[in-house]
């Protein structure tokens, strides 16, 4: 087999990360969640979890790919942990569920660049959605979503995932920009922006507790970890780089592309009748937003760009979550990247196909993802990295770092107790609530 691919450069790495963690759950999910949990109080919590932990578990998922310098499974053998594979072995299958899915909720946002273009939404947004969102609509927008991943992934590291990123997070940073600048101008631009900015202290001592789950899920979904991506996308860096320094980059860009998401959404919601029917999950959030453009001047145009960076966002991302399977299959059983890719690829779309028979099934792939699948990752991880391999974790986070060992060390105490911790009262309340959503017919 051919030389081990790396990034050409510090920047490509940086690129073709924030690209994985820009996605659907920033500009899709992030505002939604903020609406439907009260708005700024859920901004608190969710930024508390992105910085205090989210930010050290990526720099764990960075450890483990840069030292094991593999796919996301033979890396932990490489290191010297072989019989922890399991662990990378889980984020394989975590990476295909969830591309699985997520590659259906790209599908509608094709089919929603396509209605803006034919204003075929602006009447009845509701059905609209009801008309793209299952079945064969869904089903062909599904494949086709999956192909331009496909072919990205098969171009290579370089020449597929790093430069595709190199365009497209530009262009998602350009036009989000334009887009809140736009929104300023909007009529509930004031209203938007006071409920998504004014955290009540007392709305969050009074729903703490739901207010984590989501909060946390989100963090780890909007970083894209647990599932082995910044694993496999690390082990490509073949330099002294500094992790800190580019994971605090990545966190703080994905961040604000979050943040600004949020000041394109909200006046846009509150333009036309505010936050209060955008609460309600998948559907909702693309029924409250097209029929807010339906109802604005030209809103075509602004639809239509706003969905072509959706459009770009979930690409970038997707990419990342395919990677992972084909790093694994093509590495460890010799195949081309290119055949893997496709068949992997196939493979995805196929697991797919029960998540374009309706919102509920969706919904439950989403919630076994969130609740159960993210935070058992994230878990493994955390342990691995504070527990088992600490000695080498600690030599690699020192590597090319100017942070010195206070920095080091305050790390891998944090990721020894305070992110397990943390995650466990996660996993508990998540399993809970999908445990109950099963008994009581929430799905099916
Ligand atoms: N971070 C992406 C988003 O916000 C989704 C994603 C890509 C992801 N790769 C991942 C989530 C790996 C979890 C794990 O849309």
């Amino acid at each position: 087999m051919s030389e081990r691919e790396t990034w050409t450069s510090r920047i490509g790495f940086i690129f073709a990360a924030v690209g994985s963690a820009v996605g659907l759950g920033n500009i899709w999910s992030f505002p939604f969640q903020t609406a439907a949990n009260g708005g700024a109080a859920f901004l608190v919590v969710y930024l508390l979890a992105v910085f205090l932990i989210g930010f050290p578990t990526m720099m764990a998922e960075f450890v483990i790919g840069r030292r094991g310098e593999q796919n996301p499974v033979a890396s932990f053998k490489n290191i010297g942990y072989g019989n922890w594979s399991f662990a990378g072995g889980l984020g394989v299958f975590s990476s295909l569920v969830t591309l699985s899915f997520y590659s259906v909720v790209g599908g509608w946002v094709l089919s929603y660049i396509v209605g803006s273009a034919t204003g075929a939404y602006f009447g009845d947004a509701g059905a609209y959605f009801g008309s793209i969102a299952s079945g064969p609509t869904a089903i062909a927008a599904h494949a086709v979503f999956m192909l331009v991943t496909i072919g990205i992934v098969a171009s290579g590291v370089t020449d597929g995932i790093e430069r595709a990123t190199t365009f497209m997070i530009p262009a998602i940073l350009v036009l989000l920009v334009g887009l809140a600048a736009w929104a300023t101008t909007l009529e509930g631009a004031t209203a938007g922006y006071a409920f998504y900015l004014s955290p009540d202290f007392g709305v969050i001592a009074d729903n703490f507790w739901s207010i984590v789950p989501p909060a946390m899920g989100q963090a780890f979904f909007t970083l894209s970890l647990g599932f082995s991506v910044m694993i496999a996308y690390s082990s490509y860096l073949g330099r002294d780089d500094s992790l800190p320094a580019d994971g605090g980059a990545i966190v703080v860009v994905n961040t604000l592309v979050a943040l600004l998401a949020g000041f394109v959404v909200f006046p846009i919601l509150f333009a036309t009748g505010g936050a209060g029917g955008a609460g309600g999950g998948a559907g909702t959030a693309f029924v409250a937003l097209a029929g807010a453009f339906g109802n604005l001047p030209a809103g075509g145009i602004i639809g239509f760009v706003f969905f072509a960076v959706l459009l770009f966002a979930a690409l970038s991302s997707s990419i990342s979550l395919l990677e992972v399977p084909v790093s694994y299959i093509s590495e460890n059983y010799g195949y081309s990247r290119a055949t893997t890719a496709v068949a992997m690829g196939a493979t995805i779309a196929l697991v797919g196909v029960p998540a374009t028979f309706g919102t509920s099934w969706l919904g439950f792939y989403n919630d076994v993802v969130f609740k159960l699948l993210l935070p058992v990752a994230v878990l493994l991880i955390a342990v691995f990295v504070g527990w088992v391999a600490d000695t080498e974790a600690v030599d690699e986070l020192g590597r090319g770092s100017t942070f010195g060992e206070s920095f080091t060390t305050a790390w891998l105490w944090w990721v020894r107790v305070v992110v397990p911790f943390a995650v466990i009262v996660t996993l508990y309340l998540g399993v809970t609530a999908l445990y109950e959503g099963l008994n009581t017919g929430a799905y099916f």
